[in-house]
């Protein structure tokens, strides 16, 4: 059964998607069977893996609304055992038209059920917010992935993000954990960026990776060719980075699972 990630905090900009699209690659890379979900209508991570894939039919957002099953929307990539489940820009609209639905926090669950034994990993890239996409993701995760832009305010709201963590314990998913927590755009060379680590690890202890990613430009220039930075550039730092992090998530399964 794979097991379901979801990459969420509610703060924009600071590493989710980059995060969902470089870890899956780097997942399915080692070799485990890996589908990434995108489930934000900005759509940033379907573009950031989009280069060998002819063409896209349909997306999360029939599926959501019960249009199509999870299985007619998943596209191989450019990634060897790396499949997508594309967004759109009508995703958008999703949260208004589920708002009514019955069961509509659950509906990613539910598709997910099918599909769940076809893989090792399946990770949710969420959007900037805790509506009803995100509900949705950590409804149907077993986990969730944080990640924390080393900057100013880095810990600001990330208490509404656990609060909404707890709420879905309490209604929705009582098994769900806190996968890790990721320090993202980190600079050695700054002070603050030292800062916010020792901050953040005094607040979630060894719930944070060992693998912080560092600011690096193929990063950032990678998803305008439509491609993780694997096969982008992959002596990069930010390739040598995600390749070590997803080396963590591999080994934490491993050693759950034994
Ligand atoms: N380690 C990094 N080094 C350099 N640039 C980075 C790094 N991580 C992310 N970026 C860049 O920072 C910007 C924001 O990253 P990203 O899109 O992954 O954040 P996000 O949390 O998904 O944003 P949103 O909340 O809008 O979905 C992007 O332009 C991305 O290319
Ligand atoms: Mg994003």
């Amino acid at each position: 059964m794979g097991r379901v990630i979801a990459v969420s905090n509610q703060k924009g900009g600071v590493g989710k998607t980059t995060t969902a699209v470089n870890l899956s690659a780097c997942l399915a890379n080692d070799g485990n069977r890996t589908l990434l979900i995108d489930i934000d209508p900005q759509a940033n991570a379907t573009s950031g893996c989009e280069a060998g894939i002819d063409n896209l039919d349909g997306s999360v957002y029939e599926v959501l609304l019960g249009h199509a099953p999870l299985e007619a929307v998943i596209s191989s990539t450019g990634i060897p055992g790396l499949d997508l489940a594309p967004s759109r820009i009508s995703l958008a609209g999703a949260e208004v038209e589920m708002s009514s639905v019955l069961g509509r926090e659950k509906r990613l669950a539910e598709a997910l059920e099918t599909v769940r034994p076809d893989y090792d990993f399946i990770i949710v890239d969420c959007p900037p917010s805790l509506g009803l996409l995100t509900v949705n993701a950590l409804t149907a995760a077993d986990s969730v992935l944080i990640p924390v832009q080393c900057e100013y305010y880095a810990l600001e709201g990330l208490s509404k993000l656990l609060n909404s963590i707890q709420l879905v314990q309490r209604y929705l998913n009582p098994t769900l954990e806190i996968e890790g927590v990721l320090l993202t755009m980190y600079d050695e060379r700054l002070q603050l960026s030292k800062r916010v680590a020792a901050e953040v690890k005094s607040y979630f202890n060894d719930k944070v990776y060992e693998t912080a990613i560092k600011r690096n430009v193929s990063l950032a220039a990678a998803p305008s060719f439509g491609q993780p930075v694997i096969l982008y550039e992959p002596r990069s730092t930010g390739a040598d980075n995600y390749r070590r992090l997803a080396g963590e998530v591999s080994h934490a399964r491993a050693a759950a699972l034994v």
